[in-house]
């Protein structure tokens, strides 16, 4: 017996698939058959990714844009018609306007720390400033308005959709260093609540997947070159119940799975994928 994603004769648009998270959803929408549009804000990220998927079979091609950018997603995501939306950049949106100037220093074991740009962590929110909190913003809750806003006529019309948007344990129970970003994750999913409560009737389903740390930037790799990694590493793995950080992979198949028909009554809904970092009802 096995079970099967079809989403063969869907396209779906994820945006900051270039890398990370991104990426590895790229790759599983891919391989269950759907079209999909690499979005990223870095266009050599976005066609590196659509090339990875091309060269094995799949069928993709770039769609850079920033999201945060109402003209450009409307542009890039009513070019085709879209059947399902992953909204998955995010984090502290694009580091830097040139992609290939040196990353901002941030401290490795932060989301989005290292060398993929700022860190979402930004101190104690007492010593923050309303211009530190935009981009935080700009990226984790307008992007995901954006998209969306662009994506539901064409759902509408056509009777069927899936919109899956990314958040994070930081917003749903909170986490210190990080408000701004928690507050924009949290924005982003009462805004999924309240569209699912829209879209319902026209066959269009709207949920989070809510991660602990993922990852993305190597950090066990670092772990093993550095004592003070390794040690931060083991630190903050006593929160989890599977001790070990999470892969890509570990986001991507529930992904897939929502965006295919065996997820056609699941709307409104907030996934955590946290190895038990959090384990609230
Ligand atoms: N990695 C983690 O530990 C973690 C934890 C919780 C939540 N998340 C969330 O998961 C998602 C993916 O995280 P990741 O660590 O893989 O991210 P990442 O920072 O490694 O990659 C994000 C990608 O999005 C692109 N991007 C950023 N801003 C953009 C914009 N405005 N328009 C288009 N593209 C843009 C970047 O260029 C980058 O390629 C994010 O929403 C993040 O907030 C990650």
């Amino acid at each position: 017996m096995s079970f099967t994603i079809d989403l063969s004769g869907k396209t779906a648009v994820v945006t900051g698939g270039g890398q990370g998270v991104g990426r590895a959803i790229c790759l599983s929408l891919a391989t269950a058959g759907a079209r999909v549009l690499v979005n990223d804000y870095v266009s050599d990220r976005a066609e590196a990714v659509a090339k990875e998927i091309t060269e094995s079979g799949g069928n993709a091609v770039a769609s850079p844009f920033d999201v945060s950018d109402y003209a450009a997603a409307t542009k890039a995501i009513t070019a085709e018609p879209v059947d399902i939306l992953v909204n998955n950049a995010g984090n502290a949106g694009p580091a830097v306007r040139d992609a290939k100037a040196p990353a901002a220093a941030a401290a490795p074991g932060t989301p989005g720390a290292g060398v993929r740009g700022p860190s979402v962590s930004l101190g104690e929110f007492a010593n923050t400033e309303p211009a530190d909190w935009d981009r935080y913003f700009a990226v984790n809750l307008f992007g995901v308005m954006n998209c969306i806003r662009a994506a539901l006529p064409h759902m509408i019309a056509s009777s069927h959709g899936r919109i899956i948007t990314i958040v994070s344990d930081a917003g749903r129970v909170g986490e210190p260093h990080m408000a701004p970003y928690a507050a924009a994750k949290a924005g982003a999913a009462g805004l999924t609540r309240a569209v699912a409560r829209e879209v319902g009737r026209d066959g269009i389903t709207v949920n989070n997947v809510a991660l602990g740390t993922v990852d993305t930037i190597g950090l066990e790799a670092m772990a093993r070159e550095s004592d003070e990694v390794a040690d931060r590493v083991r630190r903050q793995l006593k929160r989890y119940i599977i001790p070990r950080l999470g892969q890509p992979e570990d986001v991507a198949g529930l992904i897939t799975f929502l965006a295919g028909p065996a997820a056609s009554w699941i709307t409104g809904q907030t996934y955590p994928v946290n190895g038990g970092y959090s384990v609230t009802m």
